[in-house]
């Protein structure tokens, strides 16, 4: 889409200088997007927002070519919207107690022979990619990718399984449902109820609902879960290696992340404590001398690299990926 305007000279003054092609792309990106507003004021409204990602993205993805950034912005579904907003209605990681609670070191990470490279969608591991819709489910989303990770490893089959029946069920557990919870109240639901449904019996419906968990639904369990060293890239990579796939948080809160389109993710600014999104790291490996983090999303295939990003690995724990690393113990 930054091609559109590549020809013109000055391709920063878009807005100002050639409106009927941004006319143009605001239509094609609406249509792509299933876009529909319910009045003009809030039409205007998100088509203003629109532009200014819209100038955002090209400013970005010029400095790119240039050499400045080693990945690419693009006008994703999240485009008519401003970061806070996206902040508010898709990143709802609860944060306080995982921090008072750590199992300390990931005890396997001195004997482990560490691979340079692990992609765990090779092995199976990883289902497709979902979207939590407006719906703060991320926790929802990135436990049960950990925990579908090691139940496939355990029974040969890899079963998608049922965020709405964490988002429904596991308000006692003090998590809230669309308004955020936290990926190691997930697991506390799962011990406690003794499983957790799949996806095909108790689909997502991307907002609160009755709790209808059924054991004949039941796909998955698990008996504990360990929480990482904070902070400690390397024994979140052993534990990537031996484990699986795991839930881990991270900075969510720039646009840069939430307009990712492709390539290395590195924004040296991005701070590690303010972790507000729940994802699933899926594997790490080096790509043009920098080390990399392979991160599944929860905001569809539109979104990234396929649903995917790639996060600087080895750069002071960038967006806070090593901050909180859990992963369930069947
Ligand atoms: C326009 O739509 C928005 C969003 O649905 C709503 O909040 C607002 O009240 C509406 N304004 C008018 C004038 O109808
Ligand atoms: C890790 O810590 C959590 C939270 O305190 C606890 O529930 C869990 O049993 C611990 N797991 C292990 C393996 O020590």
């Amino acid at each position: 889409m930054h091609i559109f305007c590549a020809a013109f000279p000055f391709a920063l003054l878009i807005p100002v200088c050639c409106s009927a092609a941004t006319s143009q792309m605001w239509e094609e990106w609406k249509t792509q997007h299933n876009r529909g507003y319910s009045n003009q004021t809030e039409a205007a409204l998100r088509r203003a927002i629109w532009e200014k990602n819209l100038l955002l993205v090209l400013t970005h993805n010029q400095e790119a070519s240039a050499g400045k950034h080693s990945f690419v912005m693009g006008l994703n579904h999240l485009a008519d919207m401003t970061a806070e907003e996206i902040n508010e209605r898709l990143n709802g990681l609860k944060l306080e107690e995982p921090l008072r609670f750590r199992n300390g070191t990931f005890n396997d990470a001195a004997s482990l022979s560490i691979p340079e490279s692990v992609d765990w969608r090779e092995r199976g591991l990883v289902g497709p990619v979902r979207n939590q819709g407006s719906c703060g489910s991320c926790w929802a989303f990135s436990s049960l990718g950990a925990l579908e990770g090691q139940m496939k490893k355990k029974t040969g089959v890899l079963i998608t399984l049922s965020p709405q029946n964490l988002v429904d069920c596991s308000i006692p557990d003090r998590n809230f449902g669309c308004n955020g919870g936290f990926i190691t109240k997930s697991y506390s639901y799962i011990i406690r109820n003794r499983g957790v449904d799949s996806e095909s019996f108790y689909p997502y419906e991307h907002q609160n609902g009755k709790c209808r968990y059924s054991d004949k639904g039941k796909a998955a369990y698990c008996s504990d879960l360990h929480i990482l060293p904070q902070g400690d890239e390397a024994a979140l990579q052993a534990a990537v290696a031996s484990v699986g796939p795991i839930a881990v948080a991270v900075n969510a809160m720039l646009s840069s992340f939430q307009l990712y389109k492709g390539g290395l993710y590195n924004v040296p600014d991005c701070n590690p404590v303010l972790i507000n999104h729940a994802v699933l790291v899926v594997g790490y490996g080096t790509d043009g001398g920098q080390d990399y983090w392979l991160v599944k999303n929860s905001w569809g295939t539109d979104w990234g690299e396929g649903g995917f990003i790639r996060m600087a690995r080895n750069k002071k724990n960038l967006c806070g990926i090593a901050t909180l690393g859990v992963y369930p113990i069947l």
